[in-house]
């Protein structure tokens, strides 16, 4: 038997721009999201210029939820969740990101969609930012590289804090703003800052002065969010997994603890308010001379976060490539190496549930915040068998995780808020773009090809997550 909280919010999470579709209804402007193509575990997305015709956008239609939601909704309830995670599509909202007047097609449908949620005691728990910034943002501005893009994000998060400030209580300001950080792909510096590599640029300390920018501006938008409804619960959102040591051999081990400093930076910033000391020394060493104001640093403190909510999926195995270990850079030579001891799923993200247990102990002893795990699952290819999908894999993975995540709240006293794992019903990697890399409890009929009904079917693990809530994870067989 595994003790939960009472009030412990057991839900599921997607974002809009994976699983809306409708990516031009009721006024909606392009995001980032709707200029990126399709790929697979091979191959990358592509990030076009503008939507170009004969390219293949799978976020356009997605699984089409924006004109299925009422039905969908019903689906979530008959599942039993406590909390809905997704995020509001900032380009139907602001089509363009800066406009003076806020699109009031965009804020009704949320509207309707928080009031169908609350019609089944649902509780929406909501991102701002979620990979899906209006790409005019990106073509005339320069995306977060210009601090102009303070105001943009601000002015959009106090025109849905003030709308929604009787629906919705948990809010998250960045999704993963940290993947960015480790400067592996292209991918991520698009979805999170909206930063291509220009021609000469050093795209390094483009990466930091663009996640200057954010912190300042998540930091203002929890005060802004506090003015307007002192109840708010604001977090921050970072993807983590334990980074451990290739060997006992010192190197390994430190590269694996600069591995996870350079991973969760934001994390000390919008937690405890200021940079760490390594990152000031880094700044000073590359001679970046950033935009950081004084102004800028007290806000940075007036706006730390009142809890963490954090993606979890794997952990990572980090070997020291250098023979000495005195300096460092954000493009870090190190190798990362499957782990033998753990299996991996089909795209290679290495399936360790006590690294949830170990992340779980590690955010506690660094920040004391109360903890949100807002993202976890497996990706998998499913198969349809006369009209059931049995997903033991999936129970199997959501199980040890829940497990292990009894552990850390009985045995070592974290704080946990809830548990909505990620991609509940399946939906558009942000990856790869593949509909076929399944999250979901429930199917949706789609495939790569963007062929399908959108159907929507329960698989196995439905039944099985809906016991969990109705025991309060008691039973997890
Ligand atoms: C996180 C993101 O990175 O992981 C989600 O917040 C994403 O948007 C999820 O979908 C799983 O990654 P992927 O690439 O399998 O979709």
């Amino acid at each position: 038997m595994s003790t939960f909280p009472k009030d412990f919010l057991w839900g599921g999470a997607v974002a809009a721009h994976q699983f809306e579709g409708g990516w031009q209804a009721d006024g909606k402007g392009v995001s980032l999201a709707d200029v990126m193509t399709s790929g697979d575990n091979q191959t990358a997305r592509r990030i076009t210029d503008g939507v170009l015709p004969g390219e293949n956008y799978p976020n356009h239609e997605a699984i089409d939820f924006y004109h299925h939601f009422k039905d969908d909704v019903k689906l979530f309830a008959e599942l039993g969740l406590k909390a809905f995670r997704t995020s509001i599509a900032w380009t139907r909202i602001f089509p363009n990101g800066d406009e003076d007047e806020p699109n009031e097609a965009g804020l009704k449908f949320y509207d309707d969609l928080f009031d169908e949620l609350l019609k089944y005691d649902i509780e929406p728990v909501i991102t701002l930012s979620h990979f899906e910034m209006p790409y005019h943002l990106v073509t005339e501005y320069g995306g977060w590289r210009n601090r102009k893009m303070i105001d943009f994000f601000t002015k959009f998060a106090k025109v849905v804090f003030e709308r929604y400030q009787d629906k919705v209580k948990y809010w998250m300001t960045f999704n993963e703003i940290n993947n960015q950080s480790a400067m592996l792909n292209d991918w991520a510096l698009f979805t999170n800052s909206g930063l291509v590599a220009e021609p000469g640029e050093d795209i390094e300390r483009s990466m930091y002065q663009a996640s200057h920018y954010e912190v300042v501006a998540s930091a203002l938008a929890v005060q802004i969010g506090h003015a307007i409804n002192p109840n708010f619960e604001i977090g921050a959102m970072f993807a983590l997994g334990p980074a451990y040591a290739a060997s006992p051999d010192p190197r390994d081990v430190m590269k694996a603890q600069r591995s996870m400093q350079v991973n969760t930076w934001y994390a000390d910033v919008q937690c405890k308010g200021k940079y760490p000391a390594w990152l000031k020394k880094y700044f000073e060493r590359k001679h970046y001379d950033l935009d950081i104001t004084l102004a800028d640093e007290d806000i940075l403190k007036a706006g730390t976060v009142d809890y963490i909510g954090f993606s979890y999926y794997a952990s990572h195995v980090v070997q020291a490539v250098v023979t000495e270990a005195d300096d460092f850079t954000t493009r870090d030579e190190h190798t990362e190496i499957p782990n033998p001891t753990l299996p991996a799923s089909d795209w290679g993200w290495m399936i360790d549930p006590i690294g949830l247990r170990y992340i779980l102990n590690w955010l506690t002893e660094r920040y004391d915040l109360p903890l949100f795990v807002v993202e976890n699952g497996l990706g998998a290819f499913d198969k349809v068998e006369d009209g059931q999908i049995h997903d033991n894999y999936r129970i199997a993975y959501l199980r040890e995780h829940i497990e292990q995540m009894a552990k850390a709240i009985n045995i070592d006293g974290v704080n946990l808020m809830g548990y909505t794992p990620w991609g509940f019903i399946d939906l558009v990697s942000a990856g790869t773009g593949q509909m076929d890399k399944r999250y979901g409890m429930i199917y949706v009929d789609k495939n790569d090809a963007g062929e399908g009904t959108l159907k929507r079917m329960k698989k196995d693990s439905f039944t099985w997550f809906n016991q969990v809530i109705l025991s309060n994870g008691d039973n997890l067989n």
